[in-house]
């Protein structure tokens, strides 16, 4: 499929499934996969904005808490904690830790700065988002606990690569099909932490 075709398949697929983004089906195809949206957890959504995945999380997790963060405005979805803010931000570090109050079983990242144009550096900044996620996780994640952040194929991948290898004890990587073929970005899956 090429890139247009592919981007009106998906575009046309969310709206009739009444899902805000066309990302909502990364998830989708990323639970299948990994199988971590259960009943009763504490989910984390970072860069969640407009909010498709924070409504496949909405019907998947049953009595759970998810909270969904991002600098842009969210509009509500059903069961979400919304949190309009920087996750670079201690401020914004403290209301997460408040509003679960213990550990997080599902820590999600879809975050992607703003495009610069220059390949390189948009995938250092990506790969520096996925970095912080890892990092936040060492001291907040329930150590059974799941953590999946987008990232992208480029110079500083092995790093992340071993940096999650020293911090969990099992780690993947998964590209949906509904991720462009022609886009740099996968998703690390890393779950249980060395303790
Ligand atoms: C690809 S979109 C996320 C799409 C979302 N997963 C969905 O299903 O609708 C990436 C988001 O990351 C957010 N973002 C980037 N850096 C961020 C940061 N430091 N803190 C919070 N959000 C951030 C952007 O504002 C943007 O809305």
């Amino acid at each position: 499929m090429d890139n247009k075709s592919y981007q009106d398949f998906y575009f046309k697929k969310a709206k009739m499934q009444g899902y805000r983004s066309r990302s909502a089906f990364k998830l989708i195809e990323l639970n299948k996969k990994f199988n971590f949206l259960k009943k009763g957890i504490k989910l984390l959504d970072v860069g969640a904005f407009p909010g498709g995945w924070c409504q496949v999380a909405s019907q998947n997790v049953k009595n759970g808490q998810i909270i969904a963060i991002d600098k842009k405005k969210i509009i509500q979805i059903k069961n979400v904690k919304i949190i309009e803010g920087d996750f670079l931000d201690e401020n914004t570090k403290k209301k997460i830790l408040k509003f679960f109050n213990s550990k997080i079983d599902v820590i999600l990242s879809d975050m992607a700065p703003n495009t610069s144009g220059n390949k390189s550096l948009d995938t250092i900044r990506t790969n520096e988002l996925c970095l912080s996620i890892l990092e936040f996780s060492k001291n907040t994640l329930d150590k059974n606990g799941v953590v999946i952040s987008k990232l992208f194929m480029g110079e500083d991948f092995e790093e992340i690569k071993a940096y999650a290898k020293k911090t969990f004890q099992k780690i993947n990587f998964f590209k949906p099909n509904s991720s462009r073929d022609n886009s740099r970005e996968t998703y690390i899956h890393c779950n249980r932490l060395n303790s």
